[in-house]
């Protein structure tokens, strides 16, 4: 029955969404999920529980950061088998993102370039509908990925603080875990935010502020780009463990074009932005390896970038990983492949 659903997929994936603008493809895929959810709801969970930052995640596999930015389908894809859903990147302002197009598929890699900006309803909007939706039974382990507004200037540094902690009071409230996201690269400036100096008191800021606005513990983890040079991993890593953070996400998308298949013209033509997907396994695997070594057993790791199979899934958790994401492979393997990925490694 999955592998039915599988081919389907593939099918429609050949002679529909391929030939669809890959934007207007994600609205459409996601709009169907949303309104397939309730359907899904009865299904039995797969897959063998976790426990990490004090939550139970039924299994080890989430969706990574960007599919749902404004929090709108988290118990539709939990329902698709996701076990952990990741909202966001959600901004401390509501933004319109870069202009269209900015989302490309490379299929001969398997891969995505994406420059979409941080486009987002802001923390606001977004908490408020996490409001209304409360903490429906069943419901996927919630995380929430805040980042920089684009007019905020990265050099400012007690703006940058105002920023995200507008974001933090709002929507901490809501998370079962938040992420401070200082690596994606299509927001000019906001990956030198993970220099230690000014990442330090950002992340002790943002802590301090979740906590105080949920009246708990929020745990809090930092997102990290596989373009750090090794000594930056590992200095974000010590300092991570040293201030008692919670735990790392390796990795975002990459700057890289190293060793695609794709024609270069096409790659040229797509222009700048993150790619993910297969050619980000090998970078992903790494960072998350230096993590490790770094941290020891304290943190919790997720492992994200290039995830696609089971085995895959198994070798980013080998590698250190408590926990792994993916979202690259969701568009090309479709709707079945989370339950797929989680009956796999249970
Ligand atoms: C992303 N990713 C991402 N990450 C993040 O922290 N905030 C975001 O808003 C987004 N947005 C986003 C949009 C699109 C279209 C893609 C493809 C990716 C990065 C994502 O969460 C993940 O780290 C990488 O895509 C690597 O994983 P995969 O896709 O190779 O499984």
């Amino acid at each position: 029955m999955a592998r039915d659903t599988g081919r389907a997929y593939q099918q429609l994936f050949r002679h529909g969404f391929r030939r669809l603008d890959a934007e207007r493809a994600h609205h459409l895929g996601f709009a169907a999920v949303r309104a397939a959810g309730p359907v899904l709801r009865w299904r039995r969970p797969v897959g063998t529980p976790v426990e990490a930052l004090g939550l139970r995640f039924p299994h080890p596999l989430g969706l990574a950061a960007g599919f749902d930015k404004n929090g709108v389908g988290i118990d539709a894809l939990g329902a698709l088998g996701f076990g952990h859903v990741e909202s966001g990147t959600v901004t401390g302002q509501a933004q319109p993102g870069n202009p269209r197009p900015r989302l490309f598929r490379l299929v001969e890699d398997h891969a995505v370039v994406n420059r979409m900006g941080f486009n987002n309803e802001g923390a606001a909007a977004v908490a408020a509908r996490l409001a209304a939706r409360g903490r429906p039974a069943g419901a996927p382990v919630l995380g929430i990925n805040i980042g920089k507004t684009k007019v905020v200037p990265e050099d400012d540094e007690a703006a940058v603080l105002a920023d995200y902690g507008v974001s933090a009071r709002l929507l901490a409230p809501h998370a079962d875990y938040l992420v401070v996201n200082v690596s994606s690269p299509n927001t000019t400036g906001l990956r030198s935010l993970q220099a230690v100096e000014r990442l330090e008191p950002l992340l002790e800021h943002v802590r301090a502020t979740a906590d105080a606005a949920a009246a708990r513990h929020v745990p809090l983890l930092v997102k990290i780009a596989p373009d750090l040079a090794d000594e930056d991993v590992v200095d974000v890593a010590a300092m991570a463990r040293r201030i008692g953070l919670d735990g790392l996400i390796a990795t975002n998308t990459t700057i890289a074009r190293d060793g695609l298949r794709s024609a270069p013209a096409e790659v040229e033509r797509i222009g700048a932005g993150g790619l993910s997907g297969r050619p980000l396994t090998h970078r992903a695997t790494e960072v998350l390896r230096l993590v490790r070594a770094e941290v020891g057993a304290d943190l919790v790791l997720i492992g994200v970038g290039g995830i696609t199979t089971p085995e895959e899934a198994r070798e980013r958790l080998a590698a250190g990983a408590t926990l792994v994401q993916g979202y690259t492979a969701f568009i090309y393997e479709g709707p079945g492949w989370p339950r797929r990925v989680a009956a796999g490694l249970a």
